[in-house]
């Protein structure tokens, strides 16, 4: 099989861990508990990034997996969560057997496959019947202060910001899920705040992955546009939503 699509995750790991890696920990404790997911748990975290969901579940108990198509995200992952068999495989081609978990997660990653289709079935595939698969993904924009800023971004490129994905509307996530023959059995939203402690750190993880130029002619749009969201320390705080979902297979 052909190695899985890098997509530039790789080269963007070690920004991604340091500025976002822990930024969704709300919301993932959120599905460990909707899981409940302990000690001996079978668990595979599909698109599992640097591995913070791994080390939340390891910590419980949990017998942890992960998959990522980006062999950079996979080796921090590992070193994050070293009890954790974590592989570099796509989601719509998991190297483990039918079947042969109780939890699927995937957090933040399910709007970004190319085959979301392939990857639902295949993540029912190796849960056990009666199995869990818990996902969580961005909510609409109006929910993010992140979105002011890419907003702003946008106006400055002569762009539109990008429209709600699917996933991000209420009932998106419930929707793949049914279709994918799965019975929901919970849903909701969670804040996912997100902070930085300077113009320099706001301005990284904004724009997490441009090159100089960019970072040099648009930092000061994405530091203007935040200005709402600083905090009395220098620092700022902007607050967003996820929304999350656990499905049960029959
Ligand atoms: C936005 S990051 C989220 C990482 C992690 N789940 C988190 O919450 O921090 C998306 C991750 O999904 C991975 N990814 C994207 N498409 C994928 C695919 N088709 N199969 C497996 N991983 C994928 C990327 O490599 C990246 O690590």
């Amino acid at each position: 099989m052909d190695a899985p699509e890098d997509d530039g995750w790789s080269a963007l790991a070690p920004g991604w861990a340091a500025a976002w890696g822990s930024f969704a920990d709300p919301v993932r404790r959120v599905l460990l508990d909707a899981t409940r997911t302990g000690p001996g748990t079978r668990l595979l975290d599909v698109g599992c990034g640097s591995g913070e969901l791994l080390a939340l579940a390891a910590e419980r108990g949990a017998d942890a997996r992960g998959a990522d198509a980006a062999p950079g995200m996979v080796a921090l992952a590992a070193a994050r969560a070293p009890a954790a068999d974590v592989r570099v495989a796509d989601a719509a081609h998991l190297p483990w057997p039918d079947a042969s978990v109780d939890v699927v997660t995937a957090v933040a990653t399910l709007h970004l496959v190319e085959d979301l289709d392939a990857a639902l079935a295949e993540a029912v595939r190796v849960l056990v019947p009666g199995g869990l698969l818990a996902v969580a993904g961005w909510a609409e924009a109006a929910l993010n202060d992140l979105d002011v800023v890419g907003a702003a971004v946008a106006l400055a490129d002569d762009d539109e910001p990008p429209p709600d994905g699917p996933l991000a509307r209420e009932g998106g996530l419930e929707a793949v899920l049914t279709a994918a023959g799965l019975a929901v059995e919970a849903s909701g939203v969670v804040g996912v705040p997100w902070s930085a402690a300077d113009d320099a750190a706001l301005v990284r993880g904004a724009l997490l992955g441009e090159d100089p130029g960019t970072l040099a002619r648009t930092g000061p749009v994405v530091v203007a546009a935040a200005v709402r969201f600083r905090t009395p320390d220098g620092g700022y705080l902007l607050r967003n939503a996820f929304r999350w979902a656990v499905a049960r297979r029959p």
